[in-house]
């Protein structure tokens, strides 16, 4: 069976059409207190978890339900569509934790096997304490994408996304890929140095395996309009959108945002379901 996450319904309902296994009934219920209890209607030998860890309440509920599964005897395999903390993934200043072990390990405890859609390095499965793999999805944004873009740039805003732009490129049967360099200011600001590829006249795709802020890719969108490029699109495997990203995004000039359905957003998306059911099949 696959059983869902309150954050992942719309997946978990596609990922259970993509591989004929049955969607588990699930409640979420929520406490005076604020505290959450999830009850699932589960029966087999083996479950899918899927849920996003979006935030402290949803990482609790991921537990619960590893716990009620395992409760019934069966094995799990944990899919995380988005892992909440994965950008915590190292001691950036003494005394601080590294928040994508401490949640990697805990959800550890729950699980046989684990699963993290494009985590933003795919070195923090190493965290958690079973096998646990990183599943590529990016090529699943080149799905909602207009299919007339002119001699289309797929662009990572900076070097770590060459890799996604390349999925993305691959994907979509055209085009070429090219990378900026980003240097963070801030939480919300970041200052990028173009490279020396012509955008003159040429559609530009700007991915990235996170839209936060909407901060690097605003900037990028700049500095393509400044050198001439003709329309620009932004597409990220996790649309996170926080706070006024998609204003921010939409004013400086972006034609359409595209994301995944690793977390659901009123965006046009594309459906990983197809990729996690390829992982699942493997041993
Ligand atoms: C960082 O290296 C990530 O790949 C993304 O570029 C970053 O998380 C995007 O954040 P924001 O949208 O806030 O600029």
């Amino acid at each position: 069976m696959i059983v869902s996450g309150r954050a992942s319904q719309r997946l978990a309902t596609a990922l259970a059409a993509a591989t004929d296994l049955p969607l588990a009934p699930t409640t979420y219920e929520q406490f005076p207190d604020g505290e959450h209890l999830v009850t699932v209607d589960f029966t087999g030998d083996h479950a899918v978890i899927i849920a996003s860890t979006t935030t402290a309440d949803r990482h609790i509920e991921l537990l619960q339900l590893q716990d009620a599964v395992r409760e019934t005897g069966a094995t799990v395999t944990t899919v995380i569509p988005y892992m909440g903390y994965a950008r915590q993934d190292t001691v950036f200043e003494p005394g601080q934790p590294v928040s994508a072990r401490a949640v990697a390990r805990a959800i550890s405890t729950g699980t046989d096997r684990v699963l993290v859609v494009n985590p933003h390095q795919p070195t923090v499965c190493e965290y958690f304490d079973g096998p646990a793999v990183p599943v590529d999805a990016a090529g699943r944004l080149a799905d909602p994408l207009p299919r007339n873009l002119t001699d289309p740039v797929f662009l990572g805003p900076d070097e770590g996304a060459i890799q996604i732009a390349e999925s993305v490129k691959n994907a979509y049967d055209a085009g070429t890929t090219d990378y900026f360099t980003k240097t963070r200011l801030s939480g919300t600001d970041v200052q990028i140095a173009p490279s020396d590829t012509d955008v003159g006249g040429r559609d530009v795709v700007v991915v990235d395996d996170i839209i936060s802020t909407g901060g690097t890719i605003c900037e990028a969108v700049s500095v393509l309009h400044d050198r001439g490029a003709d329309r620009v699109y932004a597409a990220a495997v996790h649309p996170v959108l926080a706070g006024n990203a998609l204003v921010r995004l939409f004013r400086a000039g972006v034609e359409e945002v595209y994301g995944t359905d690793t977390l659901e957003r009123a965006i046009p998306t594309a459906t990983v379901a197809p990729v996690i059911a390829e992982h699942l099949k493997q041993p």
